[in-house]
């Protein structure tokens, strides 16, 4: 069992016409085991949170925290992050040339458990996930998201967390870009893990439609930087048929 605690997150990024404050007070908290759907207008700094958590140096923490069962997260080198239990699957996954994707996942599980995986098992394990979220084997053996569709590097992301088997899962619009037939994979994929591993999602997304196939327990409604609601799957639903106005005439 395990907990990720946001408290009053605020993050600003610098940009050349001076400091912009975009997390502007952030409280969530997630559980093992859970689905937090988060959604919200573009530039409402979903993205923002994600990268925050997971460590990326361009956002800077003004005040609040974060903690992992009671760890102080914001204190942590974004490697400590990721061996602590914490995963991203960015928006948009960056290509990593000469690199295959079986080394660097090698790599990353190696780092990750402080040991090398026991290679018999790792293969097969690699190969069950790889035939499970339908990608063809030869994927292996290609350079990191070099040349992959969208939808191939979104799997490839569910592909890393079902090896990786963190605690914490950041799914930046896993979703979007997907077939019908590849959401529906994807979706499988993020429910076979949480069944396996009991990981705590936090699911960043414009649509309803994946949360047919993973269902939230909470929805989280994003604006200007900070939770302007919550509830149950009934308002991703609300959402969906009445858009974003109700919060943005409030501010
Ligand atoms: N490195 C940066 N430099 C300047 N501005 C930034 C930077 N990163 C984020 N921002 C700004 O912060 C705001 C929030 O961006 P963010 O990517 O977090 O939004 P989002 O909610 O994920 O949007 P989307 O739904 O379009 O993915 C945007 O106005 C964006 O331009
Ligand atoms: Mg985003």
């Amino acid at each position: 069992m395990s907990t990720l605690v946001i408290t009053d997150l605020h993050v600003s990024v610098e940009t050349p016409e001076g400091t912009k404050e975009i997390l502007r007070g952030v409280d969530l908290t997630i559980d093992s085991g859970h689905v937090h759907a988060i959604m919200g207008p573009n530039g409402s700094g979903k993205s923002t949170l994600a990268y925050s958590i997971a460590g990326h140096p361009k956002y800077t923490i003004t005040s609040g925290t974060v903690t992992l069962d009671g760890e102080d997260v914001l204190e942590m080198s974004v490697d400590e992050r990721a061996k602590a239990g914490i995963f991203l699957a960015m928006q948009y996954p960056v290509e990593v040339p000469g690199v295959s994707v079986s080394n660097f996942l090698r790599t990353a599980k190696t780092a990750i458990d402080g040991e090398a995986p026991k290679l018999r098992t790792w293969v097969k394990d690699v190969k069950s996930s790889m035939a499970d979220l339908r990608m063809d084997s030869s994927f292996a053996e290609r350079n990191v998201n070099e040349g992959f569709s969208g939808g191939e590097k979104k799997r490839h992301e569910i592909l890393q967390m079902e090896l990786l088997q963190p605690k914490i899962a950041i799914l930046d619009e896993t979703d979007s870009g997907l077939d019908v037939d590849a959401l529906r994979i994807v979706s499988e994929g993020v429910n076979r893990v949480k069944d396996k591993t009991n990981v705590g999602v936090l699911l960043i997304t414009h649509y309803t439609r994946i949360l047919n196939y993973i269902t939230p327990d909470f929805v989280h409604v994003f604006v200007d930087g900070r939770v302007a609601e919550q509830g149950g799957p009934e308002l991703a639903e609300r959402l969906e048929a009445e858009g974003y106005d109700r919060y943005l005439t409030k501010a």
